[in-house]
């Protein structure tokens, strides 16, 4: 019987030659070493199992259904996995324990499936197990020889777990997020020069040449508007042409609004002069929708943040909205 000692929580079928019911309270001792038994033969390979090691489902059913009175801990049993650990999960553990789980004993996919408490500890949950043996060096999951999880994605992982697992549902970015598009040139055009000067350079930092070189004339605050979030230097920016024309809107400290143009080249800047009181707010405004910069900002080189990868916690490009 090959394997025919995985327990699979969502099918008895699985669960050959079931053990005859009884209190999962009782039962767990015997149960914690049939496990760690079935654990070992597993990664020795071993294919005979002695009828012991078949653990009854009758516990196991009840996982799915579990209220949150049943936790070992008293947190709730059911609730959303934040991006961190949804994350460590797919790309980690759930090739193995999947839903059914395909060479592991249980599945690891659902906020109920980690609430719900170990086989091995019954005081212990499937998520706190699973922080103990992502570090157990003689018993790694995943096991040898796959590569342990990144230090730093345990300790995601192990925060929200000692945090008392907050429910939090992994927003998937919207498909139409500038920012979830691979780095691309939308309008297919680069800057070759012989344009107004006012369209010169898109993407690059404009300040980082105009407040130091004197030849280049008062350019106070200046960026670039591009499409998606993530284009390269000197790709032409802004909407296509055709398109309705967008703006950039400035609140400096004094409350002044500075409405500026987006260029053909989608540069936009401010050569007036009245000095822009430091810190100022920004807003893109397009076609009735906007895009705003939700912190202020005492650096008027938009482009200086604003990257095709973002700096200084910029998200890429200043995208339309
Ligand atoms: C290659 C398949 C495989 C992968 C990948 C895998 N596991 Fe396991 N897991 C198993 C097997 C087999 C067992 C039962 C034997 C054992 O406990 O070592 C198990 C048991 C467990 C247990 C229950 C036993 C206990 O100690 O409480 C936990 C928790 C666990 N795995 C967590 C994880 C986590 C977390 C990951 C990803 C970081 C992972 N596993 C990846 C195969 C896998
Ligand atoms: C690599 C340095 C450099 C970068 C980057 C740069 N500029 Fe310039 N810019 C210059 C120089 C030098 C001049 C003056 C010489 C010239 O006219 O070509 C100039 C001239 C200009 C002028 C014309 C000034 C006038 O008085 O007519 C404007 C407007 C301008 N730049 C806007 C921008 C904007 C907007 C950006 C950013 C998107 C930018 N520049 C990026 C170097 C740069
Ligand atoms: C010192 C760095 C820095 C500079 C300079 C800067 N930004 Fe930002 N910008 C950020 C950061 C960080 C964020 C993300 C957090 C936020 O929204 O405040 C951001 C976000 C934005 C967003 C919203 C992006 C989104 O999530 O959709 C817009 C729009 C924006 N900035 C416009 C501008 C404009 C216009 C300028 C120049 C007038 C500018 N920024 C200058 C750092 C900067």
């Amino acid at each position: 019987m090959p394997h025919s000692f995985l327990i699979d929580p969502s099918s008895s079928s699985a669960v050959p030659n079931q053990a005859a019911a009884g209190s999962p309270r009782r039962r767990l001792p015997r149960v914690a070493g049939a496990l760690a038994a079935a654990g070992l033969l597993w990664l020795a390979g071993g294919c005979s199992t002695p009828e012991e090691m078949f653990l009854d489902t009758a516990d196991m059913s009840s996982l799915g259904s579990m209220d949150a009175s049943a936790n070992p801990d008293g947190s709730m049993a059911t609730g959303e996995l934040p991006c961190e650990v949804r994350d460590l999960l797919a790309k980690h553990c759930q090739s193995c324990h999947s839903d059914p789980p395909k060479a592991a004993p249980m599945a690891l996919m659902t906020y109920a499936q980690l609430a719900a408490p170990s086989k091995a500890d019954a005081k212990k949950t499937y998520a706190e197990r699973s922080v103990m043996r992502m570090q157990d060096g003689a018993r790694p999951m995943p096991p040898a020889p796959a590569a342990t999880v990144p230090q730093k994605e345990i300790d995601a992982f192990a925060a929200w777990v000692s945090a008392g697992r907050p429910s939090k549902k992994c927003e998937t970015m919207q498909p139409d997020d500038p920012f979830a598009k691979p780095p691309m040139c939308s309008s297919g055009k680069t800057y070759m020069g012989g344009t107004p000067k006012e369209e010169m350079n898109p993407g690059l930092a404009c300040l980082a040449c105009h407040k130091s070189k004197g030849k280049a004339a008062e350019v106070t605050l200046a960026g670039t508007v591009y499409i998606t979030g993530h284009e390269p230097d000197k790709c032409l920016g802004g909407p296509a042409s055709g398109m309705p024309m967008a703006t950039v809107e400035i609140t400096d400290a004094n409350k002044r609004v500075i409405s500026l143009p987006v260029n053909a080249s989608g540069n936009f800047l401010y050569r007036g002069s009245m000095a822009i009181a430091l810190p100022y707010t920004a807003v893109v405004k397009w076609n009735g929708k906007t895009r705003e910069m939700k912190g202020s900002q005492m650096n008027t080189d938009c482009n200086g943040c604003h990257t095709q990868d973002g700096s200084n916690g910029a998200p890429g490009r200043i995208a339309l909205p």
